[in-house]
């Protein structure tokens, strides 16, 4: 099979699409639906009806943005709700051409029909997958509210430790979506983690993201963020909510892990991968967390 035809989309059990990344082997999504895991892995956590009666402006942070799921689910869901916000910012991080494409069939799944309608005819750039900036007016229930849109392409090892100079404590939600922690550790360190916890937006702020691995809820904890669990889609654990400890009504929020889930974050599999210059290859940061491990956990 060529690369061409790996990479082609295939229909989730959901209707909606994934693709296949080549070099990991890794679906961007969980075959039991792209949609159904952008709503109940990313967007549900967020309690978006919280944010909406709260926050005077609204701004999210989408990290391996892809077929562009998470967002578009999360702006749909925000066009259902009456807004105190007069404008929604969004930031998302892709490092590849390739989903891009695929955009415009992704808008076109009818539950993005009125989403698809205003980006349409008012950000075809962005219907068309181009990177860069633009900008739509979404229809909310209490009426249209600016949204301001940029698609970066980057590696997110170089630009999200940047962003911390410029963009401190401004997102109430940062989706992290990369490929496995097993394949690419290196996009799921502890030191990344800080910089998203200096992103957030002082109280409510959080990251969700689809894996319930240890090391990974293990490095948010010793990051100071509070751990929750969110829904299982699809036979899986369900992912991580990791909030700020500020958090109003944390404990309402997601589900709570299970003893033998938060048991392990204080063992061998909830050390967490470290890269502090952002610039380590995975087999280094794997080989640096065995010795930490045996270090810590001698037996
Ligand atoms: C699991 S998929 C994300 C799915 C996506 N959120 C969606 O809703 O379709 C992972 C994405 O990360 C991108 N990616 C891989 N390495 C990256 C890196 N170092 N920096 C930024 N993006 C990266 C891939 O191109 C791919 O689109």
């Amino acid at each position: 099979m060529s690369n061409e035809s790996v990479e082609d989309a295939q229909p989730t059990e959901d209707g909606s699409l994934t693709l296949r990344d080549p070099e990991t082997g890794e679906l961007y999504h969980n075959r039991a639906g792209a949609y159904a895991e952008a709503l109940a892995n990313f967007v549900e956590p967020l309690n978006l009806s919280g944010l909406a009666s709260a926050n005077d402006q609204l701004a999210f942070l989408d990290v391996c943005f892809g077929l562009g799921y998470n967002t578009f689910c999360l702006l749909n869901e925000l066009a259902k709700l009456e807004l105190k916000a007069d404008s929604i910012k969004i930031v998302a991080i892709e490092k590849f051409q390739k989903p891009l494409p695929y955009i415009s069939r992704v808008l076109s799944d009818n539950r993005f029909q009125l989403l698809q309608k205003q980006i349409l005819s008012q950000a075809p750039g962005l219907a068309a997958g181009q990177f860069g900036h633009s900008e739509f007016s979404l229809q909310c229930r209490q009426g249209a509210v600016r949204v301001n849109f940029e698609i970066c392409q980057a590696d997110l090892r170089e630009v999200v430790p940047q962003m911390v100079a410029y963009h401190s404590g401004i997102f109430d939600g940062i989706f992290h979506d990369p490929f496995s922690p097993r394949r690419a550790p290196e996009l799921w360190t502890i030191d990344l983690f800080e910089c998203y916890k200096q992103l957030l937006c002082q109280p409510n702020g959080k990251v969700v993201t689809y894996s319930s691995a240890s090391a990974i809820r293990g490095a948010f904890k010793q990051c100071g963020l509070m751990v929750r669990r969110t829904t299982a889609v699809g036979g899986k654990s369900g992912g991580t909510l990791a909030m700020l400890p500020s958090a109003n009504n944390s404990e309402e929020q997601g589900l709570p892990l299970l003893a033998e889930e938060m048991a392990k974050l204080s063992g061998r599999a909830g050390v967490p991968y470290r890269d502090a210059q952002f610039c380590k290859t995975s087999r280094e940061i794997l080989k640096a967390r065995e010795a930490e491990q045996k270090l810590l956990f001698p037996y």
